[in-house]
This record gives C-alpha cells, sequence and structure tokens, in this order.
C-alpha cells in the first residue's frame, strides 16, 4: 500500500490511480460541496454531477455515499461515510470508518473469509469524512438474483441448482462463524454469487471474536430468512440443517439456537418461514 497525505486528505492506496481519483473528488466538491454532503435515496441532480466524473451513484442510506467507477483494470466502488450525531463525528476524527473498516476487511480476510479487495482508505482533513475504496465483487447478489430480478437463468448459467446455492451459502456462513466472523449486518444484498464463489460485501458492522454468541449465529441467520425469498419450507430447512451440520459445535443447544433465529426472524420480518 502506497502511504499518501497533502494539504486535503490522508490515507493508503494499492496504486497511484486511487490518489488521482481521491483528488478529483475533492476537486468536484470545491466546485459543488453538495457531493459530499449525506443524501437518502436516490438523488438525481448527485447522480448527474458523479456522472460528469465517470462516477454511478447509488441510492442509499443517509450515513454513506455509494459510488461506482467501471476503468480498464476493473470496477471499483467508492464509499463516503458520514458520520451522524455528535459521538460518531468524535469517533471518526479518532478512528475514520474508512480506516477500522479497511482494517478489520484484512483481519477477516485472514481468517479465510472471501470479500471484494479494499484498493484504500483516506481522511478528508476538512469535511472531517472518510472513504473507503474496494474492488467490486463477482456476480450478483442474492437478493438481485432471487428476489429482485428473479434471473432463474443465472443460477444455471452458472451450474448451480437451488439446493447447491443453498448449501454453498449455509457453508460459508457457518465457515465465517467459525472463524469469529459476526457480521451484524448480513442480508440477500451484501452476499454475491459467481462461478468463483460466494463473496460478502460492506464488511463495517462486523465484529471479529474469538466466538460467537448463540444469539449473534442466531441474528446473522434470521437476517437471511428473507419472506420473500422463492423457496419453500423444505428449502429453508435444507439451510438450516446444511448451517448446523457445518458449523459443528460441540455444546451448542442446536433447538435453542433454531428458537433464538425464530424469534429474531419474527422480530425483523414479522413472520416465520420454514
Ligand atoms: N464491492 C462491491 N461490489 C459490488 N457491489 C457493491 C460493492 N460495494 C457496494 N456495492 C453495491 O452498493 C450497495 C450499497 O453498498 P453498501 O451496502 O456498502 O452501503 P450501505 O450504506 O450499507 O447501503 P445499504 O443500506 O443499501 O446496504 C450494495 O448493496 C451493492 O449493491
Ligand atoms: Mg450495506
Amino acid at each position: 500500500m502506497i502511504q499518501y497525505r497533502n494539504g486535503d486528505f490522508f490515507g493508503e492506496f494499492s496504486d497511484d490511480f486511487f490518489i488521482e481519483e481521491v483528488k478529483l473528488l475533492i476537486a468536484t466538491s470545491n466546485k459543488v460541496p453538495a457531493i459530499l454532503t449525506p443524501v437518502r435515496g436516490l438523488n438525481k441532480e448527485l447522480a448527474e454531477i458523479f456522472s460528469f466524473i465517470g462516477f454511478i451513484f447509488f441510492p442509499t442510506v443517509l450515513t454513506s455515499t455509494v459510488l461506482k467507477k467501471e476503468t480498464a483494470a476493473g470496477t471499483y466502488y467508492v464509499k463516503i461515510y458520514h458520520p451522524i450525531g455528535m459521538f460518531k463525528k468524535l469517533k471518526e476524527r479518532i478512528a475514520p470508518k474508512a480506516l477500522r473498516t479497511f482494517r478489520k476487511t484484512f483481519h477477516a480476510m485472514k481468517r479465510g473469509l472471501k470479500t471484494p479487495m479494499p484498493l484504500g482508505w483516506c481522511y478528508l482533513k476538512r469535511e472531517h469524512k472518510s472513504i473507503l475504496l474496494t474492488k467490486e465483487a463477482s456476480g450478483k447478489s442474492l437478493y438481485d438474483l432471487l428476489i429482485r430480478e428473479k434471473h432463474v437463468h443465472y443460477l444455471t448459467a452458472i451450474g448451480l441448482t437451488n439446493e447447491d446455492l443453498i448449501i454453498k451459502v449455509a457453508h460459508e456462513v457457518a465457515s465465517a462463524h467459525k472463524a469469529g466472523i459476526f457480521f451484524k449486518d448480513l442480508h440477500l444484498g451484501h452476499i454475491y454469487i459467481s462461478d468463483v464463489g460466494i463473496e460478502f460485501i460492506d464488511l463495517d458492522g462486523i465484529k471479529i471474536k474469538r466466538n460467537l454468541t448463540e444469539s449473534e449465529l442466531a441474528r446473522d441467520i434470521s437476517c437471511l430468512n428473507d419472506p420473500d425469498l422463492p423457496f419453500s419450507s423444505k428449502e429453508r430447512m435444507c439451510f438450516l440443517i446444511a448451517y448446523l451440520e457445518a458449523l459443528q459445535w460441540n455444546g451448542i443447544d442446536k433447538k435453542r439456537l433454531v428458537k433464538k433465529i425464530e424469534e429474531f426472524s419474527l422480530k425483523r420480518y414479522k413472520t416465520w418461514k420454514v
């Protein structure tokens, strides 16, 4: 990584190209300061300004701005964190969120988690905000694949049946849990599938621990039990069985864990489907 510092920002980058990209964002924000302010959902004016400098603007929550850029060397994502509230603003100055996620991502990768490679991070001195750069995940998110676009042919194209997919995801989540990774914000939109396998994106909230508690396991699993998934009770059950088998944790009370998953699912989706 290249360490870089100037009057506007400091950080680490995998390539000089990303330093120039941050300079471009800052130069644009000098003309249009609104590009570095929080916005909720889609904002046509900002999307247009970003498109002038080659970025595709993604509608997200107020606490982040997500941009995508396609280059000859590949597609990458930019995430600008907007700390909201006094505590988060203070924390951002002491330990920028982009740096925290950058470090946690490498830590999780060392423990075997598959996630797009971080390309850099930086802290904007004037705005007191941080930016994370990452490679694009391969393939499609499970949310796009199964719920939004209902892409039935994609799975066939990469040689998978529904059951293969369910077992693959169950195994990957169980190995992450066994490696001490609590996702905290796991959902179908954060899991990507392609012919090379599964990747997890948006690791901002992850916690890396020695052992996860039953509640933490249940919380992550319940987030995947979306009632809009076009899966039968048998397929949902297949997921749970594959997950519990792969977890292979002595001392875990499987019955109590399933009960907790049920409780969290009910809370999150107001419904419980298995
Ligand atoms: N590295 C990546 N590869 C592919 N897609 C990405 C990547 N990073 C972000 N995205 C896309 O941008 C969306 C928002 O990114 P992210 O989840 O990091 O932001 P967020 O602030 O948590 O937004 P949300 O609340 O929508 O999850 C993702 O759901 C995904 O569609
Ligand atoms: Mg997210």
